[in-house]
């Protein structure tokens, strides 16, 4: 009888039958799947089979969650989600009360970047009454409300959700009681919108304590993304999947969760200057062909305005 014991399936360096993720998952690896998607899909990473997960941005709770320890990659999959988004005409509004995060993407095409707490407010009111405007172009279209003539699909990055809610909070203390449209509740008004209306928020946090981000609006992020979770994050966010995995301690790998299923996901990895090169040479490339969106025109303004007033009168 022979046997072959140090040459077999599981040998050190040969991949099991369990576990086919790359150690890394870069741009090169991806870059397929990422250009030839549907405009609404957001490429996340691999499963163990190496097959895409992708976040669907037409889908019922368009929006999602990212909760990751320190370290793990919370930063990471912002700006491969946002680089998709810029890449393939969309808008990115980052929310950064910690400033620095995310300095590959200012000053590019199609990046709002606000850092002061009173700046993070107005960018969600004016989120918010760009929404209430959408929502009207809606209401009024015949046709079928996913073509509704909306504009550019409008993801907002915000970093540290604890924090921010938090200093929303202390600046919410010193407006007037009445008759002004409060960030927080643009921030639910956002939440709450359907899909047609393209607007999405991707909230970060290295836990999400319910205190701060009220239940209702917890179940409207259709999609979490946890890294290194522990068992109570998980508990939290992930409850209906009805077990708590172990947390993967590789180098950006985690988990999707959509509704209650879990995928062990190896993020997409790009550096910073990768994304802001990607993001750069797909705009010159539309400009090329005449492509670019104008800015908004008087007219919309003045309907963003109009809403703006009109929940102002409702507050
Ligand atoms: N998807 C990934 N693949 C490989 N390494 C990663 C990945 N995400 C993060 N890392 C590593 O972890 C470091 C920290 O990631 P970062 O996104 O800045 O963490 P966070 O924002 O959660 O504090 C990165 O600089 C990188 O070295
Ligand atoms: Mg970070």
């Amino acid at each position: 009888m022979e046997f072959k014991i140090d040459d077999g399936p599981f040998s050190a360096g040969t991949a099991s039958a369990l576990d086919e993720f790359p150690e890394l998952l870069g741009y090169e690896d991806a870059r397929n799947h990422l250009w030839n998607s549907v405009e609404s899909e957001v490429m996340l990473g691999v499963d163990s089979l190496n097959q895409p997960v992708t976040v669907d941005l037409a889908s019922d709770t368009p929006h999602v969650m990212v909760s990751a320890a320190s370290g793990a990659g919370k930063s990471v999959i912002a700006a491969s989600m946002a680089t998709q988004v810029l890449v393939k005409g969309g808008e990115v509004v980052f929310l950064d009360v910690k400033r620095i995060s995310h300095r590959w993407a200012k000053n590019l095409p199609g990046v709002h970047y606000a850092v002061e707490i009173h700046d993070i407010a107005n960018a969600l009111v004016s989120v918010a009454a760009e929404v209430k405007r959408r929502m009207r172009i809606i209401d009024d279209y015949p046709g079928d409300i996913k073509d509704a003539p909306v504009g550019p699909r409008i993801v907002i990055i915000a970093e540290e959700l604890n924090s921010m809610m938090e200093e929303l909070g202390e600046f919410e203390k010193t407006l007037p009681r009445r008759g002004v449209y409060k960030p927080s509740r643009a921030f639910g008004d956002i939440m709450n919108l359907g899909r047609a209306a393209k607007v999405h928020m991707i909230g970060f946090g290295q836990y999400v304590d319910a205190k701060v981000i009220p239940k209702r609006w917890q179940e409207s992020f259709g999609y979490k993304l946890m890294l290194r979770h522990s068992v109570s994050t998980w508990n939290m966010l992930a409850w209906n999947v009805g077990y708590c995995p172990p947390a993967p301690q590789q180098p950006g790998r985690g988990f999707t969760v959509m509704g209650d299923r879990a995928v062990q996901t190896q993020f997409l990895y790009i550096s910073e200057e990768q994304c802001a090169d990607l993001v750069r040479s797909a705009y010159d490339a539309r400009e090329r062909m005449g492509l670019i969106a104008k800015p908004p025109s008087r007219r919309q303004r003045r309907e963003q305005e109009r809403e703006l007033k009109e929940l102002e009168r409702s507050s």
